[in-house]
């Protein structure tokens, strides 16, 4: 049995490594673009700003919920709280259900509204955390650490199931999903981790009042991967390493529902270039959000490789938008996709 700590740090540290990817592709390779010879525009009056929440962003990426709950991830967290401040991007803080365990750990998050006073950040907590309903002093705690905008819910029950400590109990998430989004003022944007949101889970996620859905589908990094790296060789179990519904398969499956529906869908899983970026805008997603290359990105170099990795991005999605003829990303759409013969 290994304490929640070292779960969280070991998560860091795996997911860095080679081999926690999923073999399965995103999906987003099958799609190039809709050349346009005449784009009529310049690339200096391209913007990338994009809207979630009725807020507007820099740029269409949400840094996904990743750490917190252990010594070094306090400067982690900095990091990423004065980046996203700096620069304009919402971002999640990791679960914080280790400072509800364990009140001394409650700095590893609250560093973030230190560093990043007007950033958007949500919180963080499991759905297994909900069952039989979240007390009133415990949100509260939750929310008020790190002054939060949104309170975000993660899903993941192949990843507990992939861990020896893991939890077992599923049933009554989604009441607890339901209570919390009356019990706080905040939305609630609920997540997968890698495994995907179908159309029938989506579903029943509006029903209970959730506004935000990030589907966070497989492609990118996989839970049951990095949980057999946790392992003894005898303990791992690969039949898993490749469940999950693909990015792009939930996307268009999804992207049907928000027609009906109107709730704000976030891509991720996967999500590892501008080209991904603007091809899951072009498939209905409203924003994105990634994970594994930001914290990639830190380890490697700290703030500087966050700069760098966003750099790319942005300026690859600006070049993306003028070869498509777009002053913006909301003039992204399907027709913009051609799909691989
Ligand atoms: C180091 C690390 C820690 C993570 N911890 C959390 C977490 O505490 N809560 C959560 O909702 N998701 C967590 N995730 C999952 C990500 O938010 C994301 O949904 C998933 O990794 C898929 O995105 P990716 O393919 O861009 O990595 C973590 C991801 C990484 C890489």
């Amino acid at each position: 049995m290994t304490d929640i700590r070292d779960r969280k740090k070991d998560h860091v540290e795996l997911t860095v490594t080679d081999g926690t990817q999923y073999n399965t592709p995103t999906g987003f390779d099958q799609y190039y673009f809709d050349h346009n010879a005449l784009p009529e525009l310049d690339y200096n009056s391209v913007t990338t700003k994009a809207k979630l929440l009725g807020r507007t962003f820099d740029f269409p990426l949400f840094i996904s919920s990743m750490t917190g709950g252990y010594a070094d991830a306090g400067p982690v967290n900095a990091v990423i709280a004065e980046f996203c401040e700096a620069e304009n991007l919402p971002f999640g803080v990791g679960s914080q259900r280790a400072m509800l365990e364990d009140e001394s750990l409650t700095d590893t998050f609250s560093i973030v509204r230190e560093k990043a006073p007007n950033a958007f950040i949500a919180s963080n907590i499991g759905g297994a955390q909900l069952i039989g309903g979240l007390k009133a002093n415990l949100l509260k705690r939750l929310i008020n650490s790190i002054e939060a905008d949104a309170l975000i819910v993660h899903l993941n029950p192949l990843q507990e199931l992939m861990q020896p400590e893991g939890d077992r109990y599923f049933k009554g998430i989604l009441n607890g999903i339901e209570k919390i989004v009356s019990d706080t003022q905040l939305p609630v944007i609920v997540k997968e981790t890698g495994a995907g949101i179908s159309l029938h889970t989506a579903k029943r996620l509006l029903n209970a009042g959730v506004k935000v859905i990030d589907i966070a589908g497989a492609g990118g990094t996989s839970w049951s991967k990095v949980e057999n790296f946790r392992h003894t060789n005898q303990k791992a179990n690969h039949s898993f390493d490749e469940w999950g519904i693909p990015t792009v398969e939930c996307l268009i499956e999804l992207s049907r529902l928000e027609c009906e529906r109107g709730f704000e869908m976030i891509a991720s899983g996967g999500i590892r270039s501008a080209f991904d970026i603007a091809k899951a805008i072009c498939l209905g997603a409203h924003f994105t959000a990634s994970a594994q290359p930001v914290i990639k990105a830190i380890k490697e170099d700290g703030y500087e490789g966050l700069e760098t990795l966003y750099k790319e991005l942005k300026n690859d999605l600006k070049t993306i938008l003028t070869l498509l003829g777009h002053p913006n990303i909301l003039k992204l759409n399907k027709s913009d996709l051609r799909r691989k013969a």
